[in-house]
């Protein structure tokens, strides 16, 4: 499915979020509180628009993803890139200061492995940084922003994307998904410590960070 979205991945967020996407990424940059040359790895990274982001910062950051099509759509970007599944990293214990996952979780298909998967390459100390779309807080809101998911979005997506069925399971996986305070569980049971959460735009989007105890 993501080697077909590839082509026109990065425009069809931006039109779909109006814009925020870009927001989004800054905030995640913030969170991940990165220093030049601290090695983070970037999960689930598609075209590593993600991870360019956080290639800012002066860290060294990696794009792993096991789309080859999203990794190929981003080769322009010049970051480092590995095509590999995030429930099975090639990486060995205590390798990254930090470990992101930005909008990927939810597509992982055990995305508790996946969890265990970044503790186990995270060295004592790191952190973790769950980018992930996730509930409105505000109820009025909340039923708006449901309605353009599963009416406006796919529509939307057809006159932009590469792959417009794609948009349709975004708005039903979206739907799918743990709340805040459900992920901030599921991290804490995969052996994350002090997990806490930020919502973004009234809680669409929720940034979860967690430590690996020292
Ligand atoms: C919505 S994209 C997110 C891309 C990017 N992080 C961003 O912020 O735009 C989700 C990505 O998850 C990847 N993915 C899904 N399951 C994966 C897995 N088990 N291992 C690695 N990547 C996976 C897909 O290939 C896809 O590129």
């Amino acid at each position: 499915m993501f080697d077909g979205v590839a082509k026109r991945y990065d425009l069809t967020n931006t039109v779909l979020t109006g814009g925020q996407d870009r927001y989004w990424r800054w905030a995640t940059r913030r969170a991940l509180a990165l220093r030049p040359g601290e090695r983070v790895l970037d999960l689930a990274a598609g075209t590593g628009v993600s991870t360019a982001e956080f290639a800012k910062s002066g860290a060294w950051c990696l794009a792993l993803d096991f789309s080859k099509g999203m990794l190929e759509a981003g080769r322009f970007r010049r970051v480092p890139m590995v095509n590999g599944d995030a429930t099975a990293l090639p990486f060995a214990d205590d390798s990254f200061d930090a470990v992101a996952i930005s909008y990927g979780l939810r597509n992982v298909s055990e995305p508790d492995a996946a969890l265990r998967e970044m503790l186990r390459v995270t060295k004592p100390g790191g952190r973790l940084v769950v980018a992930e779309f996730s509930t409105p807080v505000f109820g009025p809101f909340r039923t708006i922003y449901m309605e353009y998911l599963m009416k406006v979005l796919p529509k939307v997506a057809e006159a932009v994307s590469s792959n417009p069925d794609a948009y349709v399971y975004l708005a039903e996986s979206i739907r799918a998904w743990p709340n805040q305070r459900q992920l901030a569980m599921r991290i804490s049971d995969a052996g994350w410590s002090s997990v806490q959460w930020r919502n973004l735009t009234g809680g669409i989007v929720a940034l979860h960070r967690g430590y690996k105890l020292g």
